[in-house]
């Protein structure tokens, strides 16, 4: 493949792979270069190459992240369902976060079918709880049999059916270590709010699909849709509050994070 790294076939390849996950061999070293391209031909075929590396790159981190059979079943079981599964490195790094703070209580917008709901309590303490929010309680009934395929007992999660944003301002202040948010990204600025107001300090939110927000080149005055306004909007919140430690992490569909590092106040 390596002679051939730099075509548009190369570039669809491996952005197939990134989906499909574990057919793909990445390119080794550079693809030589014919002094017969002209400069255009060189340009495009450079572009392609950068491309192909980046998403060689991606479907690399997504490999490294291995799933178990309670995993892949909620993941098959999410799939089926439509519900949109956390990518498997997405789930890594929300099991990470929660690790990394000794997080014992933990609330989740987006229950889903249970994939990152899984992944979050293998992060967190033995004695944990996780509380999760979903609009659907069908899909919340398909998370209650993965978390217990996964070995967690019930009252390691507390499943609230109803809209986040009517449920997150009835739960205490100051009460939690980390806020996942995987749904509704219009309104993760609002979402931003409650979580900051959930944590305590040193505690972590995390926004799923935080690449919505990216910069398309949809040029400067197309109006972008409203999750990709809130997706943007929470990026932009995040970076300019100074009590806040900010992360933008390229995994999955792109997690943003950040530390709540201090009250405004203090
Ligand atoms: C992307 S999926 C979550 C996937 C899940 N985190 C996982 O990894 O399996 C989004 C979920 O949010 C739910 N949802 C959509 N709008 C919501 C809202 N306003 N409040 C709470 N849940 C909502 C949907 O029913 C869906 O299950």
């Amino acid at each position: 493949m390596g002679d051939r790294a730099g075509t548009h076939g190369d570039v669809i390849a491996v952005a197939a792979s990134v989906g499909g996950l574990g057919r793909f061999r990445p390119p080794r070293g550079r693809t030589p270069r014919s002094i017969s391209h002209t400069r255009g031909e060189a340009v495009i075929a450079s572009r392609d190459d950068t491309l192909a590396h980046t998403l060689a790159h991606l479907a690399h981190v997504e490999q490294y992240a291995q799933e178990d059979d309670p995993l892949t079943s909620a993941r098959e079981t999410g799939r089926r369902a439509e519900s949109s599964p956390i990518s498997a490195a997405g789930g890594a790094a929300l099991r990470f976060l929660a690790a990394a703070i000794g997080a014992r209580s933990v609330v989740e917008v987006g229950t889903g079918c249970g994939t990152s709901g899984i992944w979050l309590l293998r992060g967190m303490r033995p004695d944990s709880v996780l509380t999760s929010v979903d609009i659907e309680p069908e899909y919340q009934e398909l998370a209650r049999a993965a978390y217990r395929r996964a070995g967690f007992a019930a009252n390691r999660v507390r499943l609230i059916h109803g809209r986040g944003l009517d449920v997150l301002p009835r739960l205490t202040d100051a009460a939690y270590d980390m806020v996942f948010v995987d749904a509704e990204p219009a309104a993760y600025p609002t979402y931003l709010d409650e979580a900051l107001r959930l944590l305590r300090v040193g505690g972590i939110v995390v926004f799923n699909n935080a690449l919505e927000g990216a910069e398309r080149a949809d040029g400067p005055l197309s109006v972008p849709d409203p999750g990709t306004a809130g997706a943007r909007e929470a990026g932009r919140l995040v970076r300019a509050d100074t009590a806040l430690i900010p992360l933008l992490l390229p995994v999955g569909e792109g997690l943003l994070a950040a530390i709540r590092d201090h009250s405004p106040e203090s």
